[in-house]
């Protein structure tokens, strides 16, 4: 109902101001004993402006309402969760985790020798790292240079290149197995190449020295070579070593000091002095 027209109030109750009792957010201060309409502003109905609400900060009042729509919506997919048909869940399983050692037992220089092992492990660092057998070298590591020859079963091998768990039911000679005999007697491959002062550094020697002793045992068996005569019959018996003969089958055995000059020589004066014996 209509109390008055614009700018003439009409006669109501004075009722406290809704903002302007406050100090007005509308920045109008009532008149003490001015007559206020219900829900009309401190300027007594003059303006247009609908009565003021309280305000809220706009971030607070916006969050709230964020907060609540997301509470809705987390309801929402709860829900629709639960309906859904249920999927069995698959737990992975952990599986039994492998062994990576082992116990090895290698016969060195005619000794057992019991370690435990990486299966990883290489021959070459079973000896130096694990037994503490020094004498034969790491060269390259990776089948290159030939210091690293030890004799598996009186076979040479490079020892950077065999597991030392494949080794284990193998009689393994080292460069300090050889020449250790009664009296410490030098082999006569030792001598030779200390006759002919085959060495000059000497880190590649222990292979050498190995790899010269399997070499006149394959030379002693008929065993041919790349540059041995192909006409040669392969019962012909020991294959006589000459230097083209030594410098091949020693090729795998490189020396950084270049002592193949007399390495040659005492390799084929041992060859001479065990043939003669
Ligand atoms: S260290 Fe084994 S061949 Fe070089
Ligand atoms: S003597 Fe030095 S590497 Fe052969």
């Amino acid at each position: 109902m209509v109390q008055g027209r614009r700018g003439v109030p009409g006669p109501s109750p004075t009722v406290p101001h809704r903002d302007g009792a406050a100090g007005g957010v509308t920045g109008n201060i009532p008149t003490p004993g001015m007559p206020v309409r219900p829900g009309l502003n401190s300027c007594g109905g003059l303006c247009t402006r609908r009565p003021a609400r309280p305000l809220r900060p706009p971030s607070a009042h916006g969050g709230r309402r964020r907060h609540r729509k997301d509470l809705q919506h987390r309801r929402q997919r709860l829900a629709a969760a639960n309906n859904r048909p249920t999927v069995a869940r698959v737990t992975p399983t952990r599986l039994p985790s492998h062994a990576t050692t082992s116990a090895v037992q290698l016969t060195i220089n005619g000794e057992p020798h019991d370690v435990e092992l990486d299966h990883r492990t290489s021959l070459l660092d079973a000896l130096r790292e694990h037994l503490g057998l020094t004498g034969t070298k790491k060269g390259c590591d990776h089948g290159q240079c030939g210091a690293c020859t030890v004799l598996c079963d009186g076979r040479r091998v490079n020892s950077c290149l065999v597991l030392a768990v494949a080794a284990q039911d193998t009689e393994i000679t080292t460069i300090e197995g050889i020449g250790s005999g009664p009296g410490d007697a030098l082999h006569p491959v030792q001598q030779f190449f200390l006759d002919r002062d085959a060495y000059q550094c000497g880190y590649c020697t222990p292979g050498q020295i190995c790899s010269a002793i399997a070499v006149l045992q394959e030379a002693a068996g008929g065993w041919p070579s790349a540059v041995t005569r192909r006409d040669r019959a392969a019962t012909a018996g020991p294959i006589d070593l000459d230097p083209a003969e030594v410098r091949e089958r020693m090729a795998g055995n490189l020396c950084r000091c270049g002592a193949y000059a007399n390495i040659v020589p005492a390799v084929l004066d041992a060859a001479a002095g065990l043939a003669g014996r």
